[in-house]
C-alpha cells in the first residue's frame, strides 16, 4: 500500500553551493584548529568550554540563522547543519552548543518574537556567545510534554511563573531562557501554553538547581531549573501567532529545528568515530596484513559507511524543508534514524580497536557515551515514531487515555486530573 501522507515538498540538491561549500570548509578548519584539541579534556574535567564559545562566535558561528537585521548571516538550518556536523565530528559538545545557538530557541524567537525579543537574543547570542536554554521538560512531564504543570499567571502587565524544569541543557552556563509554561488569566482560566523569556542574572526567581552527573556530553551541564514566583513582563512573552490555544504547538514546530541539529551532533560524532577506525583498519596490523582486509570489517565498515550517508540524506532533506521550520515528520524520522545510526557506528567503531578502543586514551569510548543521548534527549526515538505514524495515518494519536477515550466517544477517566487541574492546586 503506498502511504498517502508521504508527499515530500523538497527534492534534495546534491549540488551543495560555493558558499556552503566555503561556509563547512571554514568549519572543518575551525574544528580541526581550535576544538578538536581539548575535546578529551572538556570530558575529563566536564567544564563548558568558554574557549570553543570564542572560536565559534569569532568565527560567525554563533547566531548565523540570525536574520542580518539583527546582525546574524541570516544563513538556513541547513547551512547550520554543515557547521554543526564539522564540529561535533571533533567534539559533540561543541556540536551541540552550535545547535542551541543557531536552533531551536533562537530560531523560535527570530520567527516569533518582538523586535525587542529579537534583538535581546542576538545581542547575547552574538555579543556574548550565549547559548540560550530551552526548558521544557519537568519531572512528571517528559514525552508528555504538553502535560507540564509550570504556571504563568497573568497579573496585570506581567506574568508569575511558578514551578520547576529538569534536564536543562546549559543550567548555570546560559543565559536566556525560553520557558515553556501552562498561562492561566487574571481570573484563573487555563489559556493554554505560552513561552516567556529569562535572562539569568537580570530575572529574579529564576533559580538553578543541581545538575546531573550524565554519561556523556560531560563539558555541558543538564540542570533543574526552578522558577519561584518569577516576574516576566508581557513584552517577554513569546506568543505564536495562534496566542496561546495553539502556542505549544506552533512553539513544537520550531523545535523541528532542534531535533535537525541533534540528529546532526548524533551525525557528526559517529563520522568521528568512523574516521578513526578507517585509518585504523589500514593501519593495523594482525596475522600479517592490515586488519581492513577481513572481510569481516569490510562489510562492518560497508554497513557504517551507509548509515552514515543516509543518515546525512534525511538530515539535510529536513533542514532544506523548512518553511519557516523543518517538516515535523522529516525531521523526526532524521533524527530516529541519525540516532539509531550513530550508537551503531560508533559501537562498531570501537570493535575495530580491539582493547585501544576500551581506554580512555583514545575517543572511541568517548564518543560511545556522547552519541547515546540522542534516542532521548528532545523527544525519544519511541515518541518520535509516534509523531511519524500520526502523519502516515493522517490523525491525531492521542497518547493520553483520556485523548484516546474522548476521541473513541467513551467516558474519561474522571480519576485523573487534567495538567491544568494540576497546574492550578
Ligand atoms: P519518559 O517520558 O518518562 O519516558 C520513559 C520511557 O518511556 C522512554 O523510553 C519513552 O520513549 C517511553 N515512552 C513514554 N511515553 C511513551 C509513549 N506514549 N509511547 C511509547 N513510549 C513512551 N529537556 C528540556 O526541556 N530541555 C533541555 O535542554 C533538555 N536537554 C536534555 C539533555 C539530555 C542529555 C537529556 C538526556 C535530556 C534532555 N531533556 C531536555 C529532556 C528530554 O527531552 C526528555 O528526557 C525526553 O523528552 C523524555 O522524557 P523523560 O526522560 O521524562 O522520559
Ligand atoms: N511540529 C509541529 N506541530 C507539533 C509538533 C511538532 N513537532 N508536535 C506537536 N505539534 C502540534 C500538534 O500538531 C498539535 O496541533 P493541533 O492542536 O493544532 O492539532 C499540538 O501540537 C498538540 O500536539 P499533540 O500531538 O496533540 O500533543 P500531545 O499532548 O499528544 O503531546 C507531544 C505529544 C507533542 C508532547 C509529544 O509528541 C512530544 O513531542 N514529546 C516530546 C517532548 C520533547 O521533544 N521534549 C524535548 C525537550 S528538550
Amino acid at each position: 500500500m503506498t502511504d498517502p501522507s508521504f508527499q515530500p515538498s523538497f527534492q534534495p540538491s546534491f549540488q551543495p553551493s560555493k558558499a556552503q561549500q566555503d561556509l563547512q570548509a571554514a568549519a572543518r578548519d575551525l574544528a580541526e584548529r581550535a576544538i578538536r584539541p581539548n575535546a578529551a579534556e572538556v570530558d575529563r574535567t566536564e567544564s563548558y568550554p568558554w574557549d570553543n564559545v570564542a572560536a565559534l562566535r569569532d568565527g560567525g558561528f554563533m547566531g548565523m540563522t540570525i536574520p542580518t537585521a539583527y546582525g546574524g548571516r541570516g544563513l538556513g538550518f541547513l547551512d547550520a547543519s554543515l557547521v554543526v556536523e564539522e564540529m561535533a565530528k571533533v567534539c559533540g559538545v561543541t556540536g551541540r552548543i552550535a545547535v542551541e545557538a543557531n536552533m531551536g530557541g533562537v530560531s523560535a524567537i527570530m520567527r516569533y518574537g518582538s523586535e525587542a525579543q529579537k534583538k535581546l537574543a542576538a545581542d547575547l547570542v552574538l555579543g556574548e556567545g550565549d547559548k540560550p536554554a530551552i526548558c521544557i521538560t519537568e519531572p512528571d512531564a517528559g514525552s508528555a510534554a504538553s502535560e507540564m504543570t509550570t504556571r504563568a499567571d497573568k497579573r496585570g502587565d506581567h506574568y508569575i511563573l511558578n514551578g520547576s524544569k529538569h534536564w536543562i541543557t546549559g543550567g548555570g552556563v546560559s543565559k536566556l531562557h525560553i520557558i515553556f509554561a501552562r498561562v492561566f488569566d487574571e481570573a484563573g482560566a487555563d489559556q493554554g501554553i505560552g513561552g516567556f523569556l529569562a535572562v539569568r542574572g537580570h530575572t529574579e526567581g529564576l533559580r538553578i538547581g543541581a545538575r546531573e552527573p550524565t554519561m556523556g556530553l560531560r563539558g555541558i551541564p543538564e540542570t533543574e531549573v526552578f522558577f519561584d514566583d518569577m516576574m516576566v513582563p508581557a513584552s517577554h512573552v513569546l506568543t505564536p501567532p495562534g496566542g496561546f490555544k495553539k502556542g505549544f504547538g506552533e512553539l513544537m514546530a520550531a523545535y523541528n529545528s532542534q531535533r535537525v541539529g541533534a540528529g546532526t551532533v548524533a551525525l557528526g560524532l559517529a563520522q568521528g568515530a568512523y574516521d578513526h577506525a578507517l585509518s585504523w583498519v589500514q593501519e593495523r596490523e594482525q596475522f600479517g596484513r592490515p586488519i581492513a582486509e577481513f572481510q569481516g570489517l569490510q562489510w562492518m565498515l560497508a554497513d557504517m559507511s551507509i548509515g552514515l550517508d543516509a543518515s546525512r540524506l534525511m538530515l539535510h532533506r529536513a533542514a532544506a524543508s523548512a518553511d519557516p521550520f523543518p517538516d515535523a515528520r522529516l525531521a523526526a524520522q532524521a533524527k530516529i534514524f541519525a540516532a539509531e545510526t550513530s550508537i551503531k557506528v560508533a559501537n562498531d567503531a570501537l570493535q575495530m580497536f580491539g582493547a585501544r578502543g576500551y581506554s580512555r586514551n583514545r575517543p572511541l569510548e568517548r564518543i560511545c557515551r556522547d552519541v547515546r543521548m540522542f534516542t532521548i534527549g528532545g523527544g525519544t526515538a519511541q515518541i518520535l515514531r509516534t509523531v511519524v505514524a500520526s502523519r502516515i495515518l493522517e490523525r491525531k494519536l492521542p497518547q493520553g487515555r483520556d485523548g484516546y477515550a474522548e476521541k473513541q466517544g467513551k467516558p474519561v477517566d474522571s480519576a485523573r486530573p487534567t495538567a491544568a487541574a494540576r497546574a492550578a492546586e
